[in-house]
């Protein structure tokens, strides 16, 4: 491990010669795959579904799905008929209808597929949220895209507030002993009786599909709206970068509240007609290494989170499992550390593969293949089929080792194409009408490898999660003690970063330690654990520019002991 260039080690991988495929790849020929290159006629969950249920993949699993209650597995016939029965459960006992937003608010479990693949067969679009979201944020997303019907659990349902939410008609509930109403649908038990023939709602590749909400540095939560068309580099890429062919057993860790999960969660391994792997509950070391044990999981996509958490805990918890099936191993979502694929080189005998992207590409555009070198710290080289650069900006390209914006050339098939009621900031995401600005700072080497320096805007990553900071600030704003809050990611050897607030207090507040826990569990509460800050320092007074805003820089400075650049609009 003395060199920064690491090898190609694997001998089977789907792309054998990056170069020679940039050339001549074209996204057409992938569509032609697809019958609705000729017909016109597309649905996702159809693709993803039935089409393999009617050929020679019809007994193979589809999904194998495992908690501390359940192990279960579905072929790729049954995901059809339990999607389909999904189908008619939402049709015939809600008002939904192709175009209407519905969403999926619970803990992983075979019925949260169903329903995905259900609702999609409608043509309605699904918006999956992260069942650890509180109150607040679960209102934001719902009142935003004016949802009209949720799937959840009792467990969750007073996270809801219906009273708010006056589009909200319908509430499919999933559990035991449901009291049902003209609102509450107790969903397994229409399930037992629901037909299993549906007919797919026919779409075209610009009908929309799924709605992920998302944080920026600046106001709530924007929705990212996907569309069909999607799947066709989703498909691609779970080829070229995941590298799954027939035979292998594929475990994406991700939950479909995020992106990752359901891109590569569901879409792509299902495009593919591969097996997939669903582990519920929370992360546990001993359950993860059985995961792959038990399945025998051939290609594993995770976090840098995750694996240093693993790392952490040593060989020990290891080597009481078999682990030899795996061959492939990926991540997503912060920068791979050096260490992370120095210990998947000592452990597993093999390369961790880097892969960025976002929740607005909507499928991988920059990653490590197998048929590639690896070259420590970076993410890789574009997907073919996709250009990316580093532009300054005005939007000029700029030439290699040159920091700046890294940007997406506009038009690839997996891009965002609205963010939900917000027209104006969708354009603000293009620069020159040309790039896609991700808002992440790079640099491209001069053989065209990129690396990853930093986020452009506050934007924070948290255990692989996006947080806002300022839907925390506006938050902690409403807890009574606090005048002023400012709020940065803090550098955090396990977690990337962690959430560090600084805030001033009103008069008559004392910092304590008890207001330290209290201003914890009150932001925990209402957004979520995991935006939640881990630490807090009372200040008498934050850092401000003349019009009265946060300067998070200057925050962050004093937390890193750095300068703290340009005072000369903050004021006095
Ligand atoms: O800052 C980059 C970071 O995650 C952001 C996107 O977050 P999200 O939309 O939640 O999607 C995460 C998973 C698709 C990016 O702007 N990020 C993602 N992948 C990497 C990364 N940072 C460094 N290296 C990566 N491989």
């Amino acid at each position: 491990m003395e060199s920064k260039v690491l090898p190609v080690i694997q001998g089977d991988y789907t792309l054998k010669d990056y170069d020679q495929m940039v050339k001549n790849f074209s996204w057409e020929d992938v569509e032609k795959e697809f019958s609705w290159h000729e017909t016109g006629l597309i649905n996702i969950a159809h693709e993803a579904v039935d089409r393999h249920a009617s050929s020679y993949r019809k007994n193979k699993v589809a999904l194998y799905y495992k908690d501390a209650s359940r192990k279960e597995a579905y072929t790729y016939n049954e995901m059809k008929r339990m999607s389909n029965k999904a189908a008619n459960v939402l049709l015939n006992h809600s008002t939904l209808q192709k175009g209407d937003r519905f969403f999926i608010f619970m803990p992983r479990s075979p019925e949260l597929y169903f329903a995905l693949l259900g609702a999609l067969k409608m043509g309605v679009i699904v918006g999956p949220l992260f069942e650890a979201f509180m109150e607040g944020a679960v209102y934001d997303r719902l009142s935003d895209s004016e949802a009209k019907a949720i799937i959840t659990t009792p467990e969750l349902l007073d996270r809801i507030p219906l009273d708010r939410l006056p589009h909200l008609e319908t509430v499919f509930l999933v559990g035991d002993s449901i009291e049902e109403s003209d609102k509450f649908v107790d969903f397994n038990k229409k399930m037992k009786d629901a037909s299993m023939h549906f007919e797919v709602e026919w779409l075209d590749r610009e009908s929309p599909t799924v709605l992920h909400y998302t944080s920026g540095s600046t106001g709530k939560p924007k929705g990212v709206l996907h569309v069909q068309e999607a799947m066709v580099q989703q498909l691609q890429t779970t080829r070229w970068v995941l590298d799954l062919h027939d035979e292998d057993i594929f475990w994406c860790t991700a939950d479909p509240g995020w992106v990752t999960g359901t891109a590569y969660g569901v879409f792509g391994p299902m495009l593919a007609g591969a097996t997939s792997v669903i582990v519920g509950g929370r992360f546990s070391i001993d359950t993860w290494y059985e995961a792959i044990q038990d399945y025998g999981v051939t290609v594993w996509y995770s976090a840098p989170t995750a694996f240093r958490m693993l790392m952490g805990a040593g060989v020990g918890p290891m080597e009481k499992y078999d682990l030899s099936s795996l061959r492939h191993i990926l991540s997503v979502g912060e920068p791979l550390n050096p260490e992370v694929i120095r210990w998947g080189m000592d452990v597993f005998k093999m390369r961790i593969h880097d892969t960025w992207w976002m929740t607005e590409t909507g499928a991988q555009t920059i990653c490590n293949f197998a048929c590639l070198p690896i070259k420590l710290g970076s993410m890789g080289k574009p997907v073919p089929g996709i250009e990316a650069a580093i532009v300054d900006d005005q939007g000029n390209v700029l030439p290699p080792n040159r920091m700046g914006n890294l940007a997406i050339k506009k038009g690839w098939p997996a891009m965002m194409r609205q963010i939900w009621n917000n027209p104006e900031k969708y354009e603000s995401y293009f620069m020159n009408d040309e790039w896609y600005v991700s808002g992440d700072s790079a640099y491209m080497d001069e053989d065209g490898y990129f690396f990853f320096q930093g986020r452009v805007d506050d934007v924070i990553m948290t255990s692989g999660e996006r947080v806002g900071p300022f839907e925390v600030e506006s938050k902690l704003l409403e807890h009574p003690a606090i005048v002023e809050a400012g709020v940065i990611g803090k550098p955090d050897p396990v977690r990337g970063e962690i959430i560090k607030a600084f805030v001033a207090l009103h008069e008559g507040y004392e910092p304590t330690e008890e207001l330290e826990d209290d201003i914890k569990q009150f932001v925990k509460k209402e957004l979520s654990a995991h935006a939640a800050p881990r630490e807090i320092e009372f200040k008498d007074k934050l850092p401000k520019t003349r019009s009265g805003k946060i300067m998070r820089r200057v925050l962050k400075a004093w937390e890193l002991n750095l300068p703290a650049g340009d005072l000369s609009t903050m004021e006095d």
